[in-house]
């Protein structure tokens, strides 16, 4: 396996090295190769240089069976040019169009709600990831006075929309699961999201052992918090998916517990952390790398090493168990000792 891995910024360096750790002792353990490739494309590279990435940057990315990113975002770039380039960039240019977002509670201990554990909070978030309002369409007219116009327009296709639904359905279907649920705002929203639902109730006539149903996106962020049991699967746009699934990061204890894929099945994928730079943690010792290291275990899996992301999980889970944490999740730990209890585990495997 070749991964590039851009580190990026803030926390991302310091939870990137924890995952680097990980994949070494994963691929010592099990006997199989895994070259890492560091790319420094980051606000330093970017403050430096003058570049974001390089000109035939995304096709380099595309040489490499996946990518790892710790987080990009930096306050001395104020207009964020360089993430949107490496990491929305990345995203558009590779076409990933599925954004795979499990929640999973791992412990008990860390769940924020009174008398739900880990039977309640254990689902997965499908996130449209190529369009919606983040593929910044729209201008601003008269910027800076008092008339000024803002337009940011959402795009919804209809291959976009049918694509992330199928998913959904596909992955339901592959791991028994039995009940999709679609998040929009189309009481609202009356154009884009009339073609999510028309679309939804189309694929969902073709897995008649699925239960579909819909929720306004406002409702599931309640019933997120009241009630997580109810979800199985849920499929939503790129901005309630953004939202609902720092929701989901709450629900497992904290965004530095969350992992994340950018798939295009079969093609060169981009995995993270949900959190991102967090730059008042950053370069102090402190920020959690389960999320990132979770990242690896998704990474692990998507490229077929089953039995290696399992190992990752499982290593994750006595770190947990055993209370050998950072402090955010309740444990002693800084950030390189929590990484290295986590690759003790895989070394102790064999
Ligand atoms: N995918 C990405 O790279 C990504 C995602 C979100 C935000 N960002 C960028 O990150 C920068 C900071 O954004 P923000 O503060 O809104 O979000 P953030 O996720 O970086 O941090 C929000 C808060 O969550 C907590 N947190 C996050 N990760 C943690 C970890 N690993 N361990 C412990 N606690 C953790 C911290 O309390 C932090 O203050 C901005 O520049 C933003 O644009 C990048």
């Amino acid at each position: 396996m070749r991964i590039a891995v851009i580190a990026g910024d803030g926390i991302g360096k310091d939870v990137t090295a924890e995952a680097v750790r990980v994949l070494n002792a994963v691929s010592r353990a099990f006997g199989r190769p895994i070259q890492l490739e560091h790319l420094p494309w980051s606000a330093d590279h970017y403050l430096k240089t003058g570049e974001t990435l390089p000109a035939n940057g995304y096709d380099l990315l595309r040489t490499f069976d996946a990518v790892f990113v710790g987080a990009l975002g930096d306050p001395r770039v104020t207009d964020n040019r360089h993430a949107r380039d490496i990491l929305l960039g990345s995203r558009f240019e590779l076409d990933l169009y599925v954004n795979y977002r499990p929640v999973k509670l791992l412990d008990d201990r860390l769940s924020p709600l009174k008398d739900r554990g880990r039977k309640d909070i254990n689902f997965v978030v499908f996130r449209e990831n190529t369009e919606g309002v983040y593929v910044s369409v729209g201008g601003r007219f008269k910027a800076g006075t008092d008339d000024e116009i803002a337009i940011q327009e959402e795009v919804n296709t209809y291959k976009g929309v049918h694509r992330i639904i199928r998913h959904a359905f596909e992955f339901a279907q592959a791991n028994g699961l039995t009940r999709v649920c679609m998040a929009d705002k189309s009481n609202a929203m009356q154009q884009g999201h009339a073609l999510w639902q028309r679309v939804f109730k189309a694929v969902a006539a073709h897995y008649p052992g699925i239960t579909a149903t819909h929720q306004y996106i406002d409702a599931m962020a309640m019933f997120l918090v009241q009630d997580p049991a109810q979800y199985q699967v849920i499929v939503t746009n790129n901005l309630f998916g953004d939202i609902i699934t720092d929701i989901g990061g709450a629900l497992q204890g904290g965004l530095g517990m969350a992992g994340s894929g950018n798939i295009h099945p079969g093609k060169t994928s981009l995995f993270e952390p949900v959190h991102g730079s967090a730059p008042s943690l950053a370069g102090k010792n402190i920020a959690n790398p389960i999320g990132a290291i979770l990242s690896t275990a998704l990474m692990l899996e998507t490229l077929g090493a089953r039995d290696e992301a399992r190992a990752v999980e499982a290593a994750v889970e006595t770190a947990i168990a055993r209370g050998q944490t950072t402090t955010d999740i309740g444990g002693p730990l800084g950030t390189r000792e929590a990484g290295a209890f986590i690759a003790e585990q895989l070394k102790l495997r064999k």
